[in-house]
């Protein structure tokens, strides 16, 4: 009798422990943080707008452009590096961290932006470069001009007398190889992107010093959160061991995830991150789920939030499998769902235009599929980061000729293809539909000289539709998608449901219609996206169509059950 008095009583307390950890449980995915609710605009400050003819977008054409900004609905801005830099790649390369690069401006500029900012409401996160900086930084100068400079160590130096380093692959090199030999020490410096961005020892903890104190600076004069460039690289083995052969086709499992990457981001968190309120986030989520899981833990006190590519890199080439889309997205939000946050993009500066890759460009289905992945991206669980532009449904700018592209990566490629006797063709039809460039021409302000980007030639051609896909045009249009993209970041703000809810995907085996359900505190919404070019019917067991449709792409939404191509429907279903 005493043995099962005691087993009862043992089994109450394990059902008691266990309810009080998942209520617990429960209240840390719904703790409610403002980042959570923020919706983040991308600016790509070379290219939204530029206020003094040189071609080159800079930050007081941001500034004349924040009414604007404010009237999307967002709530926070992430600006791509605006640090001194010789631009090798666009501002990725910094030569000085504390100062503004001349073409965007001045620090009382920037100081002018930021309060235009906080008085509307938006917040600011900071773009920053911390896997590397510019070969014209101080430190490097000061690194490479002798063995036994006190800046040595702040890179990875291999010297020349000891056999060759084992290859490392370089993204962005001409040749690929991320060792770079230079001879005024006779040794080889690496970098996993241009030669002209050597990667930072942090093995050293003066350099891990330097950073935060430059991290702390910018956090003094009012900024709101740190988008960490590359960071998951940040860590290395620096034996630098040999890889098996081809591990360049899949280089990330190599290279990310370093063996003190976390106690990086906790000694950062403690240092500076822990002493203000501000946001981070990561690009890149670690090689698997549980890295990614791991990193945003907010028990772990590392980052708020990483983005994580599986689900963008589905679409590099036209044609994607879409089922493995709301797959990928599906288990991506059941990581997060009780504890950690994740971040929802499709495009980026980093990726060609949104509605190329996920929608249609058509004339007859560009509109409509814009529309329909705005609401995809403000209707899912985790923080939505739009990509300047997109709120227009800009398109690939698919320049022909490789002189039109900008993009070092690309023009290294370009040489790479050349210089091994690659198929010049098929790479140059690959760069028209994937190139970033495609999403870094000129913001379309309106229909005049160079879309009203600028007076100056522009640093990159306009794309030639800026005559019928501009702002002036789409702020006249009650249709537009830019009047549609605000309509969904209202609905995203009034409704805790679709910031916090739980998700459910529906109709999993789809192959047109992405479906999904977002329930909290007594409210739910049903959303149908029909992703496809024709009609196509959700299979769903429930009926809904007598509920209220609280955002709709066409001016009839369907009432048959059947949506109409790239149709997308937003239901309150209580
Ligand atoms: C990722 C950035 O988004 C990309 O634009 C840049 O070229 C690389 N990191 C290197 O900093």
């Amino acid at each position: 009798m005493k043995i099962i008095l005691c087993s009862i009583a043992i089994l109450l307390a394990s059902i008691l422990n266990c309810n009080s950890q998942t209520s617990l449980v429960a209240k840390k995915g719904t703790d409610k943080k403002w980042w959570k609710e923020a919706v983040v605009y991308q600016i790509y400050p070379r290219s939204f707008k530029d206020s003094d003819g040189d071609g080159i977008g800079d930050l007081r054409g941001i500034i004349s452009k924040l009414d604007y900004i404010k009237s999307l609905g967002v709530n926070t801005i992430w600006l791509n590096p605006i640090y001194s830099s010789p631009n090798d790649d666009n501002g990725y390369d910094v030569s000085d961290y504390r100062n503004i690069m001349k073409d965007f401006g001045t620090m009382a500029d920037f100081d002018l932006l930021l309060k235009g900012l906080h008085e509307r409401g938006i917040k600011l996160v900071m773009d920053f470069v911390l896997n590397h900086s510019s070969d014209e930084h101080e430190w490097f100068k000061q690194s490479k001009s002798s063995r036994t400079s006190p800046y040595r160590n702040y890179y990875h130096w291999w010297d020349a007398e000891r056999v060759k380093p084992n290859y490392r692959y370089s993204l962005f090199d001409v040749n690929h190889d991320a060792w770079k030999y230079d001879s005024v020490t006779n040794a080889y410096y690496l970098h996993y992107f241009s030669k002209k961005q050597p990667d930072l020892n942090w093995e050293n903890p003066k350099v891990r010093k330097e950073i935060y104190d430059i991290m702390k600076f910018w956090a003094d004069k009012g900024i709101d959160g740190y988008r960490l460039d590359a960071f998951q690289f940040a860590s290395k083995d620096t034996s630098f061991p040999a890889f098996p052969t081809g591990f360049e086709n899949n280089f990330v499992p190599y290279y990310a995830m370093g063996p003190h990457l976390h106690d990086y981001l906790k000694e950062m968190n403690q240092e500076v991150f822990s002493k203000y309120d501000v946001m981070t986030v990561a690009e890149g989520a670690g090689n698997n789920y549980q890295d990614a899981h791991d990193l945003v833990d907010a028990d772990r006190n590392e980052l708020n939030m990483a983005y994580a590519f599986d689900a963008i890199d589905l679409a590099k080439m036209e044609g994607y499998d879409f089922i493995k889309f709301k797959e990928t997205f599906s288990k991506w939000d059941s990581v997060f769902a009780n504890k950690g946050w994740l971040s929802i993009f499709l495009a980026s500066h980093d990726q060609a235009r949104i509605v190329n890759r996920f929608g249609n460009a058509s004339p007859e289905f560009r509109e409509l599929s814009s529309k329909m992945l705005s609401t995809f991206l403000l209707t899912m669980r985790g923080t939505p980061f739009i990509y300047n532009g997109d709120e227009l449904g800009m398109t690939n700018a698919g320049f022909e000729k490789i002189t039109d592209y900008r993009d070092m990566s690309t023009l290294n490629e370009y040489q790479y293809q050349l210089n091994h006797g690659g198929d010049i063709n098929q790479f140059m039809k690959r760069i028209q539909f994937e190139c970033r460039d495609n999403g870094r021409t000129p913001f379309q302000w309106d229909d005049s000289k160079n879309a009203g980007f600028s007076t100056g030639t522009p640093w990159i051609q306009v794309n030639t539709n800026f005559k019928y896909i501009n702002r002036a045009e789409q702020e006249m249009n009650q249709q537009s998608v830019l009047n549609y993209f605000r309509k969904a970041t209202d609905l995203r703000q009034k409704n805790p449901a679709l910031i916090y809810g739980k998700y459910t995907l529906l109709d999993k085996s789809n192959h047109d219609v992405y479906a999904y359900l977002r329930e909290f505190e007594g409210k739910k919404f049903l959303v149908l996206l029909n992703f496809s070019s024709h009609q196509a019917k959700p299979n769903l067991k429930m009926n809904f169509a007598r509920s209220k449709v609280v955002l709709a792409n066409y001016p009839n939404p369907s009432s048959n059950g059947v949506l109409a191509p790239y149709e997308s429907i937003v239901y309150q279903l209580n």
